[in-house]
């Protein structure tokens, strides 16, 4: 198919345009979280966009916007692309963001090019793919996937409010966005085009990353109960010190990451302890971690390994410990003839590729449910990513969404699903 290469300068202008206009000006770097009024505002520009770019585009119930560029045969299996535009807290302007707009920047192509596909373009801008205070990560694209349940809607945030009424307020219709799944089988094949978060392709000169596998993730929420004493007085021997055992267990868990044999790392993200003054010994501590491999084995076996770590650190401190499970993902393997697809597109067009697990979490993920599934990564600067410095040079995004359109060119042209869905 003979296509335009992409407007570098369009899409850069278009990631700074998005930075620019709508950030939580009160809050670090570019932050634009779900739920957010600077993320309300950022919806329609998405769909203005999208409308522009020619596609038949409208928001779905479970707020994922949502634009289709109409292919030669409309009764054919979609392709489907797109990624997210909201942001961690403190987050930069390319995560999810370079996903969304090179695929807008490839619709846009096509009708440059005077090309049409055989099957119709699905490019969708997924609803809250950060974990958000509720614990659900991926909210649009597990609707679209099937895989929102009515318990993700119960929970609640640390204030209290449900998922479900909080989406309402938003102008969403959680119940709808429960019932609108896709089929399984129903896509030809997903494509996700994303930042590499880290540090690999960079430090080894490569244009393309070709995603094997998106990590499975367990969170750990644990709550340990001691004793509030005297600092000066309680005998060391005698303590029932909540913040030791915790810390004990923060190293425990760092320890599991460093021993993985494959893919595995664990974070302590967050810690608390009380009641906070230099003269008490503290009678509670929490701690927020997760774990996370693209080798479901090992996260089973880690899972086991920090329970009984902290456990352990707990009880000969005589400190009580309850821990809660939630598990995001299970790992994803990306399908194997899309990944030669997305290869084949980048020696075709002179690039670098190696092939590279993802161990961030991803839309692509879910949508592998409905179709063979498969994700193109660009270079990110230094590997840094959810923070405000992180950067990926406009060049090497270009190469990405060239590599993008050619894939989905690609697996259009196949008359069959690529891969085993
Ligand atoms: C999302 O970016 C995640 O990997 O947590
Ligand atoms: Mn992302
Ligand atoms: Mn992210």
């Amino acid at each position: 198919m003979d296509l335009l290469a992409p407007d570098a300068d369009r899409v850069a202008t278009t990631i700074a345009s998005l930075a620019g206009a709508f950030t939580e000006s009160a809050e670090p770097g570019w932050t634009r979280r779900v739920f957010s009024d600077a993320y309300r505002a950022s919806r329609e520009w998405t769909l203005a966009l999208m409308r522009e770019a020619g596609l038949e585009a409208r928001i779905d119930p479970a707020g994922n916007v949502v634009g289709v560029l109409p292919g030669r045969n409309r009764s054919a299996k979609p392709l489907m692309t797109g990624s997210h535009t909201d942001t961690v807290h403190g987050g930069g302007r390319f995560d999810g963001i370079v996903g969304v707009i090179g695929a807008v920047e490839v619709a846009r192509r096509l009708r440059e090019s005077g090309q049409q596909l055989e099957r119709d373009l699905v490019v969708v801008d997924f609803l809250g793919e950060e974990a958000n205070p509720f614990g659900v990560s991926c909210v649009g694209s597990r609707s679209i996937a099937g895989l929102l349940d009515a318990g993700h809607l119960e929970r609640v945030d640390e204030d209290g409010h449900r998922l479900g009424d909080v989406m309402r307020s938003f102008g969403l219709d959680p119940a709808a966005a429960l019932g609108q799944a896709w089929q399984p089988g129903s896509l030809h094949g997903y494509v996700e085009l994303h930042v590499e978060q880290g540090p690999v392709l960079q430090s080894t000169g490569t244009s393309i990353g070709v995603v094997t596998a998106i990590a499975g993730i367990e969170r750990l929420f644990a709550r340990f109960t001691g004793r509030a004493d005297h600092a000066g007085t309680m005998p060391m021997t005698m303590r029932h010190d909540a913040l030791a055992a915790a810390a004990a267990s923060v190293v425990a868990i760092e320890r599991e990451g460093c021993g993985a044999p494959v893919h595995g790392v664990s974070t302590v993200g967050r810690f608390e302890s009380g009641p906070g003054a230099f003269n008490v010994v503290p009678d509670e501590a929490r701690v927020w971690a997760e774990m996370r491999s693209t080798e479901g084995e090992w996260l089973t076996g880690a899972r086991r390994r920090v329970v009984d770590a902290i456990g352990a650190e707990a009880s000969r401190r005589g400190v009580d410990l309850v821990v809660e499970w939630l598990n995001d993902q299970e790992p994803v393997r990306a399908d194997p003839l899309v990944q030669d697809v997305i290869g084949t597109a980048a020696d075709s067009l002179g690039l670098t590729w190696q092939a590279i697990p993802s161990g961030a979490g991803h839309d692509a993920a879910h949508l592998a449910h409905l179709g063979p599934m498969g994700m193109i990564f660009v270079p990110s600067i230094g590997g840094r990513s959810h923070c405000p410095e992180e950067l990926s040079e406009t060049a090497d995004i270009a190469d990405g969404i060239h590599v993008l359109a050619a894939t989905l060119a690609q697996m259009d042209a196949r008359a069959e699903p690529v891969g085993a869905a």
